[in-house]
């Protein structure tokens, strides 16, 4: 796929079926995920891949985690517990702020949002679907101590990979002139 059709044509999908990538495809999309800019070179992004039971364990940690909030509806909770399954895969951003004196923190979240795009569009050259979830499953203290994260560690997000049911929808045509002004 020409690189310049892929940015200008991806888009997310919600309803997402089999198949998903392979392990060799998702070693080069983590692969491009890591050359998303990143002053200093912190490293600070990690992924979680999750797929087969491990669908089943996020929903047991979502579910979980359903249950904490205080006079939450039963549907409520049915719909936490069924998130993990809009998707065969999910890959979970996790960022972990390292201490530098010239890279604040919020660089350093850049930096993994940067990966996520990366892993989007390598998702779309490789013919695969995704969406990018946050919600209150993200930035989640109580989800990130069921995946073992570490204290500097947060979760920024879900993307939820697979191949697209149905069309894929219409891309809104914009202006350019109503975003970009010149100096
Ligand atoms: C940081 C971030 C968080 C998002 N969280 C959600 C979400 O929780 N639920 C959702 O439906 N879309 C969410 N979106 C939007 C979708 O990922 C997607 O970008 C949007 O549906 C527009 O589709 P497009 O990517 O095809 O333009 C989020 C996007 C970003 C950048």
């Amino acid at each position: 796929m020409d690189a310049i059709d892929n940015i200008l044509n991806r888009v997310s999908a919600r309803t997402l079926k089999k198949p998903h990538p392979t392990e060799n495809q998702m070693k080069k999309v983590f692969k491009g995920a890591l050359r998303a800019p990143d002053h200093a070179w912190l490293r600070p992004s990690s992924f979680i891949q999750v797929t087969g039971e491990g669908i089943d364990k996020l929903s047991a940690i979502f579910e979980e985690y359903a249950k904490t909030i205080p006079d939450i509806k039963d549907e409520i909770i049915t719909k936490y517990k069924n998130a993990p399954y809009r998707a065969p895969m999910i890959v979970i951003l996790v960022n972990a702020i390292k201490e530098h004196p010239k890279v604040p923190d919020i660089e350093q979240k850049l930096s993994t949002a940067a990966s996520a795009q990366n892993i989007l569009l390598l998702l779309n050259a490789l013919g695969y679907s995704a969406i990018w979830r946050t919600g209150k499953l993200a930035f989640n203290p109580f989800v990130a101590s069921k995946l073992n994260l570490e204290a500097n560690q947060e979760i920024l997000g879900y993307i939820y990979i697979g191949t697209a049911d149905g069309q894929n929808k219409k891309i809104p045509e914009l202006d350019i002139e109503d975003f970009v002004s010149y100096l």
